[in-house]
């Protein structure tokens, strides 16, 4: 039994003044395990933290089913219930988002501990624990927000989100106000804390090679639609659709002879989610659209067990890209190159040695 099972999820927005509706998801569905990382990725707009916020059941959905547990989510049964507090918990984009300004480090990371009537001795241990785990020595833990560095604070924000030792954490673009040295540090832990405690996420990034990194399963998201999703190694090496594709070469990676080379690229904006395309969402800006794209929504397919896609011409999609996981072998170079202390080179090699993140297949 998977613990969250998310099936055909809608959210509509009403356009004030007007009949109209902002479509921000459609009809989305994924499971995800107890200890797992599934990450939703796609461009601005796409409908990640909408999808998170239903989950956590901060917003009624307009259609759909979320099921924690197997118990179905909704109505007084969210987040905030007393039988759920502290099982399901969200990390902000900001840390400042989730601290007190006027509150030390220590009463921060205690709070949900206190909401959940945990005897003070039983707390302070915790409190401690929690700290050292995400690498806070104890003489911070009389200090203010303002007075530490952002990647503490989202040290702070992971030390009170994990306290009450939840099942699910939103991460919802966790690293991207951090500098990329707090960034890799904080993927680094949020890696270690899952191992340690079998936390499951759900990681919502622009940030690709973190995603890469953390990611069990990836679920790519075009105008609040799913249009591949699949194990993470496998997506990143070898793409079926071709929005999928467009969003991994426009990554830029620091050297560009490791760039991912395709010969897909998209055109043009993103259509209005208040004025959805009739068939195929992508059919304004795919290179391969034909005229089946234009008139009817192309079904999801199987492509493996675990692996979907939705576009009709995903089995050329892969046929004609590469087959190589570039950004694992981006990676690789990385490691090579501060394990050396070496300058850059261009990889030769094969993808790093990838026995557990992305390879996992959970389908
Ligand atoms: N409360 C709301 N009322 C109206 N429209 C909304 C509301 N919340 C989100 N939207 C719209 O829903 C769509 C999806 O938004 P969402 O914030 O989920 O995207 P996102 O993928 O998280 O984007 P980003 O990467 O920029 O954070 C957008 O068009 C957004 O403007
Ligand atoms: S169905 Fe057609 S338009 Fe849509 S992604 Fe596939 S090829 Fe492109
Ligand atoms: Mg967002």
């Amino acid at each position: 039994m998977a613990l969250l099972t998310v099936q055909g999820l809608v959210q509509h927005f009403p356009v004030a003044g007007s009949r109209k509706v902002v479509a921000a998801v459609n009809s989305v569905s994924f499971d995800l395990e107890p200890g797992e990382t599934l990450a939703l990725v796609g461009e601005s707009g796409s409908g990640k933290t909408t999808i998170g916020r239903c989950v956590l059941g901060l917003i009624r959905p307009t259609g759909g089913l979320i099921r924690y547990r197997d118990v179905e989510m909704g109505g007084r049964r969210t987040v905030r219930s007393p039988e759920l507090r502290g099982k399901l918990q969200l990390v902000f984009q900001e840390p400042a988002e989730s601290l007190d300004p006027r509150q030390r480090l220590y009463e921060q990371i205690d709070e949900p501990l206190r909401a959940l009537g945990v005897n003070r001795a039983d707390r302070e241990k915790r409190v401690r624990a929690a700290a050292a785990r995400v690498g806070l020595r104890e003489a911070m833990l009389g200090l203010y927000p303002a007075e530490i560095s952002m990647g503490l604070q989202q040290r702070v924000g992971i030390a009170r989100a994990m306290i009450s030792e939840p099942e699910i954490v939103v991460l919802d673009e966790p690293t991207s106000a951090l500098d990329p040295t707090a960034r890799a540090e904080i993927i680094d832990l949020l890696i270690r804390i899952q191992r340690d405690l079998g936390t499951a996420y759900l990681f919502i990034s622009h940030d690709l090679s973190a995603v890469r990194q953390i990611s069990h399963r990836v679920a790519v998201l075009y105008l609040g639609m799913i249009v591949e999703q699949g194990p993470a190694a496998k997506l990143f090496a070898r793409p079926s659709h071709p929005y999928s594709v467009g969003l991994l070469s426009a990554v830029l990676l620091p050297n560009p002879t490791i760039r991912r080379e395709s010969r897909i690229s998209l055109a043009g904006e993103i259509p209005s989610p208040i004025d959805l395309p009739k068939a195929c969402y992508l059919a304004s800006r795919c290179p391969m659209v034909e005229e089946r794209c234009r008139t009817r929504m192309p079904e999801v397919e199987t492509v493996e067990p675990g692996h979907l896609v939705r576009c009709y011409r995903h089995e050329e999609v892969v046929r004609d890209g590469d087959a190589v996981d570039y950004f694992a072998r981006f990676q690789a170079e990385a490691e090579r190159i501060l394990g050396a202390g070496m300058p850059p080179q261009v990889s030769t090699g094969q993808p790093m040695n990838e026995s557990e993140r992305g390879n996992v297949d959970h389908g």
